[in-house]
């Protein structure tokens, strides 16, 4: 190209290159770090935007259930699962945190399917974008699951990897103390580098599949639907989104909205938000759809878009700004450059949203929703989904500082979770410790002052 690469372009280039990062992924890096050079920032001002309005619904959808079947036997599945969950203090793959006794998001996501096939006889593949940092704790977990593969299809992508870059110059930071932390996965839209490089795509259409449903490891809710999956080939579109009402716990997720250049569907974040229209993008009154990062690809329409692309697709920059060592705050202020496969919504011209139901989008992000998925205001069914016992679910808020890390939650829940099932919220502002058989009712708020909640407790807020 043209442009004159800058020193810290140079150097970072020259250390993916040496970490064996294939050219599509260093590609896409070059693209988002001269974008950050030049001021672009991804923001996406209110006034561009048309909110999302009614979106074609799930609960409409009329799809008989050969159809539905026929459709699952030629969707593959991808999940998510090159993520740390650092803002729950993990430092091993958040996919391995137990949900549901001892089931994590992995063995969930992974029986899930297993039901699934058994109960349709779909041959439906599940492979794991993986990233440099989740690859051997997954594959060694998955041993458990030798009937997972399906013909000669890999199990695993393995994302690529990228420095990260000190705050002040934008060149690679040097971290000595644990050289690891000098490198990090690029965001969840490396999904499109990783595929092509791969060859997936290709691989997946010479099978005779010919749509992909890729969701993150974290929503248990992500499952292979026959329903939505006969939807999506009804619809010959070549990519959708499921949307979700947006409930006061998720104001934070992003959400689709349309341009008002040119009326394509485009994906905006929280980084994409300009700080003094924060109040717009979590008003759920404006923007009543929250975006559920379940993607849905045509397949040989992903495999044109990719060659065209040459596997790097222009998804808009995020800047994600974090120390190099992320559990300690005092150290070297770096940026993460990240994009997210949301992102890829304004390159397809016949994109569409679907409105789904809650029991699609059960993210886990804080301890706030593992508390939830956790207690009994869900049961596992016997296809291994988390249903719901009642709606909605209580909006629980615990004190970040006490119950934010998972080692600090787990310390102050230490015989499980209270009852939820008849409370409407749950706030705990100090520093509290549960006893055993905890039962919360309506509103219930622990105050500042912290303390034990005895054994067999009922904190009744009805009123
Ligand atoms: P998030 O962006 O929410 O990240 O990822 P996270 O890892 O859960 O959270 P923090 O910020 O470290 O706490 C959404 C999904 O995308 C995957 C994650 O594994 C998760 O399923 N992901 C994210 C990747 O696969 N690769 C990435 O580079 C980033």
């Amino acid at each position: 190209t043209e442009h004159p690469v800058a020193p810290g372009l140079a150097q970072a280039l020259e250390l993916m290159t040496d970490a064996g990062v294939a050219r599509p992924a260093r590609e896409a890096f070059a693209r988002h770090y001269r974008d950050l050079e030049e001021g672009v920032t991804g923001i996406v001002r209110e006034s561009t935007i048309a909110p999302l309005q009614d979106p074609p619904l799930l609960a409409d959808v009329n799809v008989d259930p050969e159809a539905q079947d026929e459709a699952l036997a030629r969707t593959a599945v991808v999940r998510l699962n090159g993520g740390l969950g650092t803002s729950m203090g993990l430092s091993a793959p958040k996919s391995l945190l137990p949900v549901r006794g001892e089931l994590t998001f992995l063995d969930l996501a992974v029986r899930q399917v297993l039901a699934l096939r058994e109960r349709t006889g779909a041959r439906l593949p599940l492979i794991f974008l993986d990233s440099f940092s989740t690859r051997r704790d997954t594959l060694a977990h998955l041993e458990r699951y030798p009937e997972l593969a399906v013909d000669d299809l890999p199990v695993e992508v393995l994302q690529s990897q990228e420095p990260k870059l000190r705050e002040d110059d934008l060149t690679p930071v040097s971290w000595p103390a644990d050289p690891r932390l000098e490198w990090c996965p690029p965001g969840h839209g490396d999904l499109y580098p990783a595929l092509f490089t791969a060859g997936l795509v290709d691989r997946l259409l010479d099978s005779g599949f010919d749509q992909l449903l890729v969701a993150n490891i974290d929503n248990v809710g992500a499952v292979p639907d026959g329903r939505v999956a006969g939807w999506f080939a009804q619809t010959g579109a070549g990519y959708a989104a499921e949307v979700c009402p947006r409930t006061p716990m998720d104001r934070k997720g992003g959400h689709l909205a349309r341009r008002r250049s040119d009326g394509r569907l485009v994906l905006r974040d929280t980084a994409q938000t300009a700080e003094e229209e924060m109040h717009l993008f979590t008003d759920e009154t404006r923007h009543p759809w929250v975006h559920c990062n379940n993607l849905w690809f045509r397949l040989d329409r992903l495999r044109d878009l990719l060659a065209e692309h040459g596997g790097s697709l222009p998804l808009p920059v995020i800047r994600n700004r974090k120390t190099v060592d992320p559990t300690d705050s005092g150290s070297t202020p770096v940026v993460q450059v990240e994009s997210a496969m949301g992102g890829a919504v304004e390159l397809v011209d016949d994109a569409v949203a679907l409105g789904v139901t809650r029991e699609r989008f059960l993210p886990v992000k804080t301890t706030n929703e593992l508390m939830l998925l956790r207690s009994d205001v869900y049961e596992l069914t016997d296809d291994l989904r988390l249903d719901a016992v009642r709606t909605p679910a209580p909006v629980v808020t615990l004190a970040k500082e006490h119950y934010g890390h998972l080692g600090d939650f787990d310390a102050r829940l230490p015989s499980g979770m209270p009852s939820l099932r008849e409370a409407r919220s749950l706030t705990v502002e100090g520093d509290w410790t549960f006893g055993r058989d905890v039962t919360v009712r309506g509103d219930v708020t622990l105050g500042p002052e912290g303390g034990s909640v005895e054994d067999g407790a009922v904190l009744d807020g009805t009123t």
